[in-house]
Formats: structure tokens, sequence, C-alpha cells
């Protein structure tokens, strides 16, 4: 059967970032058995790959980046199948967490429950315009289980979660980005208005632009960085301040370390390699 998930890398001026796009038209990416195996090979690709520097994840479908745990197929399992399948997809999940390389959600659609979840693994998010952003779970009275009152509480505080997950609301871009959800928005085009296809193109874009502002930079530096700051949220703060030396003593040895100073001195544009 065809690929639920794609993984691209691209060339040229754009070498270094990797696309990642969720492709199960049929039920809006709902989160299948077989989506999630693909998933979780994509991820693994993508973790041992050293010239792999900035993961762009998004969805191939109009309207929807991810419709959450797929329900229907849900329907037809045994309590142990349920319970083997999420915990498959919670680890889908801290794999995307734990990716050394940052990661950029480009959101333009429905991204509901587990769908949500799975971009609250990203550093960064991105939303299009018609970006939906939810968690419905006590709509369909059960709670947020892959992850998402824990990190969408790290994200913009317990107050806000509970809102959020007591009333089940959908979030469109602007007050996504008020509460702190997304980094950034592309606005509503003209082109967007009634009867047009939903334009698919514009968060991923914009989501490519902060992946060019990010290539140029230290790769090792730009994962140090993720590390140090992913533990600064979990660790008490002597701890962390320790991650944050360990993490620096890794760059310490680089050949890049050098390069930047070089070319700082030469007020040239550094040329960085990842070692
Ligand atoms: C299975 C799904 C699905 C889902 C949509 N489909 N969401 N199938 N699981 N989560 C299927 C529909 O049944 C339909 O199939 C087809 O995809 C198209 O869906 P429509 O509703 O017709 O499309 P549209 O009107 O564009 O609306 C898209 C949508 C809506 C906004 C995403 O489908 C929706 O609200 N879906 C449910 C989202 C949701 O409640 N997710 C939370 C799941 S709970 P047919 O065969 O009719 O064409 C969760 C918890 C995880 O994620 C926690 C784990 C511990």
């Amino acid at each position: 059967s065809a690929k639920e998930v794609i993984l691209t890398r691209h060339t040229g001026a754009d070498a270094g970032i990797l696309t990642l796009t969720l492709n199960r038209p049929k039920a809006k990416n709902a989160l299948s058995r077989n989506l999630v195996k693909d998933f979780r090979a994509a991820l693994e690709e993508i973790r041992f790959d050293n010239d792999a520097r900035v993961v762009v994840l998004r969805s191939s479908v109009a309207g929807v980046f991810c419709a959450g745990a797929d329900l229907k197929e849900r329907a037809g399992m045994t309590p142990q199948e349920v319970s083997q399948f999420l915990h498959s997809m919670k680890m889908a999940f801290r794999e995307l967490e734990s990716l050394p390389q940052p990661t950029i959600a480009a959101i333009d659609g429905a991204a509901l429950g587990g769908g949500f979840e799975m971009s609250l693994c990203c550093d960064l998010r991105v939303a299009g315009p018609r970006a939906l952003l939810g968690l419905p779970e006590t709509s369909l009275a059960i709670i947020p289980g892959a992850g998402g009152t824990l990190r969408l509480t790290k994200l913009i505080g317990p107050s806000q979660t509970k809102a959020l997950v007591f009333t089940a609301r959908r979030l469109g871009p602007f007050p996504a980005m008020a509460m702190g959800i997304v980094n950034d928005m592309v606005e509503h085009p003209e082109c967007m208005d009634e009867g047009k296809p939903a334009d698919q193109e514009a968060a991923y874009e914009r989501a490519l632009e902060w992946a060019r502002e990010i290539l140029p930079n230290g790769p090792v530096a730009v994962r140090m960085a993720k590390r140090a700051i992913d533990h600064a949220s979990t660790v008490d703060p002597s701890t962390g301040l320790d991650v944050e030396q360990l993490c620096y003593a890794q760059v310490i040895p680089t050949e890049d370390r050098l390069e930047g100073l070089r070319a700082f001195k030469e007020k040239r544009k550094p040329i960085y390699k990842g070692c």
C-alpha cells in the first residue's frame, strides 16, 4: 500500500531541510496503526541522518493537518490492541519530540486531539489561515492521552490549558497565536474566499522560511541548544545549568566553532559542516 508518511530531502540551497508529509487523505490523516508505523520508520531515518539539519512536518491533505487518533479503526480493536496502539502512538510522539534536529509543524487545517498533540512535539509551530487547533477529547468523554495535558501545560500554563480542554474549543490562527501555541501565522489571503480550495501551501512556505533561517547556523550548536532548552523545563535549575554546561562543552571542540570565529574576523558568512 502507498506510504502514509513521506520523507523528502531537499536539495541545492535547501539541502539539510527534510520534509515529513502526513499523507492519508481518505481519513484526514487520522493516526492509524499503519500511519504510525510509517511515521516511526521515517523518524528513525531522520534521527541518524547527520546531514539532516531541520525537519518540517506538514500534511498533504487540504484543510487538515491531522484529525487525531483513528476513531474508526479503534472501534474494531480489542482492549489489548487499543493499549498496544496507544503505546506505539505515544512512543512515536516521544521519538518526534526527542529528534536531535529542530522540528517545525506547518499547520493549515484541523489539528485535533492526537493531531494537535503531535504538533506539540515539534519545536516550532506555524499556523496557516485554515488552522484549527483543539483538544476535543472531553467531548468524546475521554481526556487527552498522548501527552497533551503535559506538553500544552508546559507551553501555555495550566489555566489556559484547562480552558481549552474543558471546553473542547477549536482555535483559529489568531487565538492560537495570542495564546502562544503557535510561533507564527500566515494571514487569511484573498484567494481563500468562499468556495476556493484550501491553501495548504501557505503555512508550509512560512515553515520553510523558518527552516532556511535556522539552516546556516552551526548544526551541532543548534542541536545542543535544543537539548539544553528541553532540559530547562524538566529539571531543577542547578541540574539545568549543569546540562547547559555539558551541551556547551560539546560545541567547544568543533571545527565549526573555529570557522565562526574566522568568518567574524574576515567579515564574511561562515560555512558550517556540522562537526
Ligand atoms: C477516523 C476520521 C477521523 C478520525 C475524520 N475521519 N476524522 N476517521 N478517525 N479521527 C474520516 C471521516 O469519518 C470521513 O470518512 C473522512 O475522514 C472525511 O471526514 P469529514 O468529517 O467528512 O471531513 P471534514 O468535514 O473536512 O472535517 C474534517 C475534520 C472532522 C474537522 C477533521 O472529520 C473531524 O472533526 N474529525 C474528528 C476529529 C476528532 O474528534 N479527533 C479527536 C480524536 S481523539 P468517510 O468514510 O465518511 O469519508 C484523539 C485522542 C488521542 O485523537 C489520544 C490518545 C491517547
